[in-house]
């Protein structure tokens, strides 16, 4: 089963090297507009979009994130929990906006931001362009903050460096469904399953004949490695967050 909408969602991959085609006016509004039309908990459309331009911040966001690339990028946005501007435009007369401070306004606004994420993604796609979505903008989110002036009750969440691509890496070979869609009731598994074993011989092959960055991998040892990454390297995130006024209950 096959459609335009599906193969776009199929062939998708990020893209880390673009062209120096900087995205048209009409594009990021095509992108923004394609992100606004996404679902949004509770219709409170509680995040909003930040391009940033400025190549200072550009380079900022290279320092902080260790990709550089992204100041190659066609464009460049950032993704932000927003409960600040509906704390702004609730009416006070009717509303103490308490609740905007909860865990459950921060994860709505998550959602939202994340969602919207994808649409730009995927609407990007649909239109020849790649991207990368970057969640490493959080290895310095108190810089973050006070770079783009983000008031309480915003939080980034991803920056999503797109553009036209200037590769076409392969495309990485996902968990067999078995692994991953169960029905009814969840079904553990373990690193001794064959299919874990096939998929890890597959994306061993994988990195092996891909066409840049060729190295000896495979799922489980990759992801004992993301494991073994140093929580202090983000350290700062919960504390930014009840800085920012969240995870207030
Ligand atoms: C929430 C999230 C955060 C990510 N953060 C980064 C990042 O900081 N840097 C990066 O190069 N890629 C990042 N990626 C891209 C993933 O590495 C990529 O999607 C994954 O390796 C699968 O490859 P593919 O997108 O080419 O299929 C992120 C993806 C997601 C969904």
């Amino acid at each position: 089963m096959t459609n335009p909408t599906l193969a776009t969602l199929l062939a998708h991959r990020s893209i880390r090297r673009f062209t120096d085609q900087k995205l048209t006016p009409e594009e990021i509004t095509t992108l923004v507009t394609a992100a606004q039309h996404a679902p949004t908990s509770t219709f409170s459309q509680q995040y909003s979009i930040l391009s940033v331009t400025d190549p200072a911040k550009l380079a900022a966001l290279g320092d902080l994130t260790g990709h550089h690339w992204l100041e190659q990028a066609g464009h460049y946005f950032i993704f932000l929990v927003d409960q600040y501007r509906n704390q702004e435009l609730a009416p006070k007369t009717i509303t103490t906006a308490t609740n905007l401070h909860s865990t459950d306004k921060l994860l709505a606004g998550i959602f939202d931001a994340t969602i919207a994420t994808e649409a730009v993604v995927t609407a990007g796609e649909s239109l020849g362009l790649g991207s990368t979505i970057m969640g490493s903008i959080l290895n310095d989110v108190p810089r973050l903050i006070q770079l783009f002036e983000l008031p309480e009750l915003t939080f980034p969440v991803l920056g999503l460096a797109i553009g036209h691509p200037a590769e076409q890496p392969e495309h990485k070979p996902r968990l067999p469904q078995k692994l991953m869609h169960f029905e009814n009731t969840y079904h553990p598994v373990t690193a001794a399953d064959p299919q874990v074993v096939a998929y890890d011989a597959l994306l061993k092959r994988y990195y092996q004949q891909r066409t840049t960055n060729q190295r000896e991998e495979t799922f489980t040892h990759h992801l004992a490695t993301e494991l073994s990454r140093d929580p202090q390297q983000r350290a700062g995130i919960l504390a930014a967050l009840q800085q920012q006024g969240f995870l207030q209950e």
